[in-house]
C-alpha cells in the first residue's frame, strides 16, 4: 500500500511557528517518526510539503498514478481552498484530513473546513499522531475495499 502524506503552507517552520499550538516538533522529525512507524504496517509513505496551492493541487492529481490514499494538512488552505477540495474530489482516493490543533476550539474561521467535505475522516487536535491514526484509517479502509 501506497500513501501521500501532504503538507500545506508554513507546516515547513513547525518547531519554530507557534509551539504553543503546534508544539516544538519539526516536520522532519514527524515525517521520520511515521516513516518508522509504517514500517511494521507494510505502507510505503510518500511526503510532499508546499506553501503554493498549485504544487498541492498538482501533486493530488499525480497521486491518482500511484498512490492508494492520502493524508492531508492543508494548513491555512483548509478553511478557502475550493480548488484543492476540488482536485480531492476528482481524483477519488480516500483521503483523510489531519490537523495538528484542535481547529474547533480556536479562532472562529478555523472552524470550518471546505476540504472535509471531500475526505473520508477529519483527525483533529492529536498533534502527530493524527497522522498515524489516519494511515491506520486508511489501511482499513483498503482492507475492507
Ligand atoms: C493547521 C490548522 C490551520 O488552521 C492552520 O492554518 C495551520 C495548521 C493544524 O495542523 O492545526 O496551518 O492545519
Amino acid at each position: 500500500m501506497k500513501v501521500l502524506i501532504i503538507n500545506g503552507p508554513n507546516l515547513n517552520l513547525l518547531g519554530l511557528r507557534n509551539p504553543d499550538v503546534y508544539g516544538e516538533v519539526t516536520l522532519e522529525q514527524i515525517e521520520l517518526w511515521l516513516k518508522d512507524k509504517s514500517k511494521p504496517l507494510n505502507v510505503e509513505l510518500q511526503f510532499f510539503q508546499s506553501n503554493h496551492e498549485g504544487a498541492i493541487i498538482d501533486t493530488i492529481h499525480d497521486a491518482m498514478k500511484w498512490a492508494d490514499g492520502i493524508i492531508i494538512n492543508p494548513g491555512a488552505f483548509t478553511h478557502y481552498s475550493y480548488a484543492i477540495r476540488d482536485a480531492i474530489s476528482a481524483v477519488i482516493l480516500p483521503t483523510i484530513e489531519v490537523h495538528l490543533s484542535d481547529i474547533m476550539n480556536r479562532e472562529d474561521f478555523r472552524k470550518i473546513s471546505v476540504i472535509e467535505p471531500v475526505c473520508v475522516a477529519q483527525i483533529i487536535g492529536q498533534g502527530k499522531f493524527g497522522y498515524l491514526e489516519g494511515l491506520h484509517q486508511l489501511i482499513h479502509i483498503k482492507k475492507s475495499a
